[in-house]
């Protein structure tokens, strides 16, 4: 898998550091503290530029708000996810939907089309929070990401493909509450990335997909197994 120069880290779960050639941190979907399998050196955030949240879920906004106001990055994520974020105190947010580009940091960010739900467990209310996304982040050296976020497998997928070709597919596997690794092998011949690094398994025992099944499955494409805290 050839980065060209961006260092990827994962951090378990959907949780995502990028560092790019030009020196900016992009964290996505920032579940560090209460997140069983991030290390723990890596809970302590040293930087972030831009903060970028699939859906509103706690597994990937669990330590949104504190790092926002920690670090003040730009927040981005679906319009009412903003919103909220904003209320609770995210000074610095560029709120979007799906089928839009922006420009943040030294990225530009798509957001596309996810399959799952996003109330945001605020106390004991849920609330509404938008719908889930997915992120597809182009760095200045051409290099393309896809953060599926939470997701089923989608014809859609093919779009993404068509319009953007991401290099590199970050998908989740776990199963029960997103594909398993027969829907993200299915998801591989839509997207049809160079690689694809499974997420989301392994955090809790209903998350139960795993690499070596999805490897089983997918030809073509170069399948990922990081372990987390580790940086490629
Ligand atoms: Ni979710
Ligand atoms: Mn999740």
């Amino acid at each position: 898998m050839d980065l060209k120069g961006v260092k990827l880290t994962w951090l378990g779960h959907a949780t995502f550091r990028m560092e790019t050639p030009g020196g900016k941190t992009v964290l996505v979907d920032p579940w560090v503290m209460g997140n069983p399998l991030c290390p723990e050196k890596e809970k302590n955030i040293k930087k972030v530029d831009v903060l970028l949240c699939t859906h509103g879920h706690f597994d990937h906004i669990g330590d949104a708000v504190e790092i926002a106001k920690q670090h003040n990055p730009t927040v981005v994520g679906i319009f009412e996810l903003c919103t909220w974020m904003e209320k609770k105190g995210a000074k610095k947010t560029s709120g979007m939907n799906k089928g839009g580009t922006q420009t943040v940091g030294d990225i530009t960010v798509t957001m596309v089309h996810a399959d799952h739900s996003c109330g945001i467990l605020d106390g004991d209310q849920i609330i509404y929070g938008g719908e889930a996304c997915g992120f597809v982040i182009e760095f200045q050296n051409g290099l393309k990401i896809y953060h599926a976020g939470d997701t089923a497998v989608f014809g859609d997928m093919q779009i993404i493909r068509e319009l953007y070709a991401p290099d590199i597919a970050l998908l989740p596997i776990g199963d029960h509450y997103v594909m398993s690794p027969r829907e993200a092998a299915y998801a591989c011949k839509l997207l049809k990335p160079k690689a694809v690094v499974p997420m989301h398994f392994g955090t809790f025992p209903v998350l139960s997909g795993t690499p070596a099944e999805l490897k089983q499955l997918v030809k073509d494409v170069e399948v990922v197994e990081m372990k987390p805290g580790q940086t490629l």
